[in-house]
């Protein structure tokens, strides 16, 4: 096989394309996850799009002019704790590039009946390492927790800049809007 035979972003978002348009739904979501951890087994792509040159931010690699679904490579440094969050109407997959990513899935104890105020109870604990994707639905409530350097490329439904979202203090229950894109 010839380098060039190798799975890149290229061959990746032409998959998600046919694959998303025959099947938006959980199934067709899943088999991109699959697909994105065929992509990070691919070390060339790892260090063009997550090696130590690549500038530090989140950088979108793939927006669809027709499906409106985005990948995005989150280039950190910095270690973080993001709080319980939704991605609002659109799913999301998260593909592992470097060091590690606790993820922690959340259920709503309360009816959500007070826009508010949340109760949550942990559902789910897992530990994505390098060249493991994992997918949260429509709506599933998450929090991350990575240390320095872990690095991750995303993929989106849709552009989260464009859809109402939600975060919860853990501690006190409040519910706040969030409406900036971000690394979570
Ligand atoms: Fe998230």
């Amino acid at each position: 096989m010839s380098i060039a035979m190798s799975y890149g972003l290229d061959q990746f978002v032409s998959d998600c394309r046919s694959i998303l348009k025959r099947d938006p739904g959980p199934e067709g979501r899943d088999e991109v996850r699959s697909l994105l951890e065929r992509l990070l087994s691919n070390k060339t792509f790892v260090e063009q799009y997550c090696g130590e040159h690549v500038p530090r931010g989140l950088k979108v690699l793939y927006e669809d002019p027709d499906l409106g679904f985005q990948i995005l490579a989150h280039i950190n440094d910095k270690a973080r704790i993001s709080p319980p969050h939704d991605h609002g109407a659109s799913w999301a997959i998260y593909g592992q590039a470097t060091k590690y990513t606790d993820i922690i899935e959340w259920a709503r104890e309360d009816d959500g009946a007070d826009p508010k105020h949340a109760k949550l109870k942990p559902v789910k604990k897992y530990r994505l390492t390098p060249g493991k994707a994992g997918i949260y639905q429509d709506g599933a409530i998450h929090s991350i927790d990575y240390p320095d350097y872990a690095r991750f490329i995303r993929v989106t439904g849709t552009n989260l800049d464009k859809i109402n979202r939600i975060k919860i203090d853990l501690k006190t229950g409040a519910v706040e809007q969030m409406y900036a894109q971000q690394a979570s």
